[in-house]
């Protein structure tokens, strides 16, 4: 075992499982999983999926990264709904609004599920307050179907909670918000769920952890499809501070998470 692993060990944190630190490139988690940097066509029609009340950085971060790479590439993003009225991020309950705000946005769809495009390669599934929500089962049919045809889904926050719903999870190695873990859990406990992480990948399913979290597991998929050089100069475009390590987490033990039986 090396000398970090045993370190963070030792401090009596939740590592055990977890003590794989990786720096090199490409990730470990690029392989198998794309067509590499060098490819002349990697993956580029993005689904975003929107049900009422979801977290704004969840969608904003990664839409934030795609609008810097379709500077340099060309992207498409579609922006799904069950129907084209714009999708707010105003809670339907007034005990989710306990102060009567108004401190709300919406966005207007550009397909309903029923006209999505059928050829969308990567989805992306936000949290927030409507993840739990039992009026979005249109958004978990829509998941649900086109999960076969998607090369990749990607969760954001407790959009893992969202895909959870739909069963897709099981047996996959995912993460998800820290302050919200032990409830994303019991949704579905047969996924084996991370507690340290600031994003996973298993397959074609990348999850990443609480909200801010979408810009680096979006950073990382760029890196995997685009090259690094180019996740690098989208990140500096961003001003942002990018976390390459997927173990990265200090969101774990800011909110006691600990592994679940199982993961
Ligand atoms: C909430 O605020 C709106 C104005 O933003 C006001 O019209 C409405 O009456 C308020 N509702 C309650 C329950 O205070
Ligand atoms: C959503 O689907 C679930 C499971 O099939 C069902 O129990 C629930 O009533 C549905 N919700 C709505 C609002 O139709
Ligand atoms: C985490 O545990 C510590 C020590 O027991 C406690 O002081 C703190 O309030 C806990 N934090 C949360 C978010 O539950």
């Amino acid at each position: 075992m090396c000398c970090i692993a045993a370190l963070l060990m030792s401090s009596g944190k939740v590592f055990a499982a977890y003590n794989y630190i990786y720096t090199g490139y490409p990730p470990k988690y690029c392989v198998g999983n794309n067509p590499g940097p060098n490819s002349k066509a990697p993956p580029n029609k993005w689904g975003f999926v929107l049900f009422r009340a979801y977290e704004p950085l969840d969608i904003f971060g990664p839409y934030e990264a795609l609008y810097a790479l379709s500077r340099v590439h060309k992207i498409d993003i579609s922006w799904l709904a069950e129907t084209l009225d714009p999708v707010t991020t105003q809670p339907l309950l007034a005990a989710m609004n306990p102060k009567n705000s108004s401190s709300f946005i919406g966005i207007p769809p550009t397909h309903s599920y029923a006209t999505a495009p059928r050829d969308i390669e990567i989805l992306l599934v936000p949290g927030g307050l409507g993840s739990r929500s039992p009026y979005i089962n249109s958004t978990l049919d829509y998941i649900t179907k086109s999960f076969p045809k998607l090369k990749y889904l990607i969760t954001v926050c407790t959009g893992s909670l969202v895909v959870a719903r739909t069963g897709l999870l099981s047996g996959k190695r995912v993460t998800t918000n820290k302050a919200a873990f032990k409830d994303v859990v019991a949704v579905d406990p047969s996924a084996r769920w991370i507690p340290h992480a600031r994003w996973a990948v298993d397959g074609k399913i990348w999850s990443s952890s609480g909200v801010s979290a979408g810009i680096d597991v979006t950073l990382a998929w760029i890196s995997c499809h685009y090259g690094d050089d180019v996740a690098t100069m989208v990140t500096n475009a961003m001003e942002y501070e990018r976390h390459t390590d997927s173990y990265w987490d200090p969101f774990a033990e800011i909110w006691n998470v600990t592994a679940p039986s199982g993961a």
